[in-house]
């Protein structure tokens, strides 16, 4: 195993081991690997882990580490990983596709996805001997950051656009222990703040333009694929605002591919909300043009309208010949509904996925008889605000709480009003 750090803009290379986040020349830097093992040894290994013959069957993450660092260090691990798939006919049957497994992401253990990419960027911070971490986020980011550190033993400070951050993502943050900003400015802002402040302090960064976030995202679809017996599905599905997953997956198909883990690349699906949607927006134009919005959505996981991780978005849906859409906030509350309603349950964010399939079938994009893989990327409980006040609204799939008198005659009325 080695590995460098490359620069994505001018190819400037570093020590896989420094604590740089990103080039002098402000571009961001990739993990470049050299691979000792490939295909078959390298699919028997990982299977092993699995099954438990070879250790390492706790995280989900690290089960892959021949994939994601060059060295042996010790690792900051809850554990992690390990979520499962679920295929549901109501599911499949509002998405308009049969074979429709959801991955769920939000069953790590601080509720979503971010614990892949923060086990092993947490790790490398401590092995620089960091003083301090800091991110920016709608809320995972920062709640995931914060419990790694807690665990670390390293100090967290976490930016967030004041007001916008669901209350059990904030509440995460507080509670293990993040000094947590309250930003006035929306989470583009607290994103150029903390690329400076982190610059300036000496403090590291771990927002997903952090390289070793991107290798733990990977894992992602690599659990997926491994879960599939590594017979890829026809299409994955993914919500996009930063665009590290987008990123990540198309990292890990382009790098399973190289190894000879799969065959076939299946294609990306990267739905925006349309309130917070700039990649769909020069998706439409062939890529030729970047564009920035003022973002606003119900998801507030997603309400992004500058992505970090733009370049490596565009060479993610080229690479796999994805595909980038976006859905509405009602289409995102629907398909939330739908997914909860079938004892799922997920974040606002995460119900894009679907929501993003049902319309790229409609589209003729999505064919019903491929197979599609979506990612639900957060909890149900992360947000319950938003499930209150959609069952509280008068939708036509809302289930509003009934207040009643303590006696039965009250119970029965209420049964018989129904
Ligand atoms: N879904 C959820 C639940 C998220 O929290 C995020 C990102 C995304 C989807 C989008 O992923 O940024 O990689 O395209 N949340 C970040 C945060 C921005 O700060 O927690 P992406």
């Amino acid at each position: 195993m080695s590995a460098v750090l490359a620069c994505d803009a001018c190819g400037h290379r570093f020590a896989a081991r420094s604590p740089r986040v990103q080039c002098s020349c402000g571009g961001l830097l990739a993990v470049r690997h050299g691979w000792a093992r490939t295909g078959a040894g390298l699919r028997s290994l990982f299977d092993r882990r699995l099954r438990g013959d070879a250790g390492g069957r706790d995280s989900g993450v690290w089960r892959f580490r021949e994939m994601l660092v060059p060295d042996r260090v010790r690792l900051v691990s809850h554990p992690e990983g390990n979520t499962r798939l679920y295929r549901r006919d109501a599911v499949s049957a509002f998405a308009g596709v049969a074979d429709l497994a959801l991955k769920h992401e939000g069953e790590n253990p601080t509720g979503s996805f971010k614990d892949r990419g923060m086990t092993v960027a947490v790790t490398r911070a401590a092995a620089w001997s960091a003083s301090a971490v800091a991110c920016a986020s709608t809320g995972n980011t920062s709640a995931s950051m914060a419990a790694y550190a807690a665990q670390a033993g390293i100090p967290a400070l976490v930016f967030v656009p004041a007001g916008k951050v669901a209350a059990g993502k904030l509440a995460q943050a507080l509670a293990y222990g993040a000094r947590t900003l309250m930003v006035r400015g929306d989470f583009d802002a607290c994103l150029r703040l903390v690329r400076e402040a982190s610059e300036a302090l000496g403090i590291a960064l771990l927002n997903s333009i952090n390289p070793w976030r991107i290798e733990g995202q990977k894992t992602i679809v690599l659990e997926m694929l491994q879960q599939r017996g590594w017979e890829p599905p026809d299409w994955i599905a993914v919500p996009a605002g930063n665009l590290g997953n987008t990123a990540a997956f198309g990292k890990a198909l382009a790098e399973a591919r190289e190894l000879g883990l799969i065959r076939k690349v299946p294609r990306i699906a990267s739905i925006q909300a349309a309130g917070a949607n700039p990649f769909h927006r020069s998706f439409r134009v062939g890529f030729r043009r970047r564009f920035t919005v003022k973002a606003e959505t119900v998801a507030t996981a997603i309400r992004i309208g500058d992505p970090a991780s733009y370049d490596r978005g565009v060479a993610a849906i080229r690479g796999t010949r994805g595909v980038v859409a976006s859905v509405t906030d009602r289409e995102i509350l629907e398909a939330k509904a739908v997914i909860d309603a079938a004892g799922i349950g997920c974040e606002p964010a995460s119900a894009a996925s679907v929501a993003g399939v049902r319309q790229l079938v409609r589209r003729g994009t999505i064919r019903p008889r491929q197979s599609v893989v979506a990612i639900l990327t957060g909890h149900v409980l992360k947000d319950a605000q938003t499930v209150m006040d959609f069952h509280r609204g008068g939708h036509r799939r809302s289930n509003p709480p009934v207040e009643i008198d303590a006696r039965v005659s009250a119970v029965e009325r209420f049964l018989k009003g129904r």
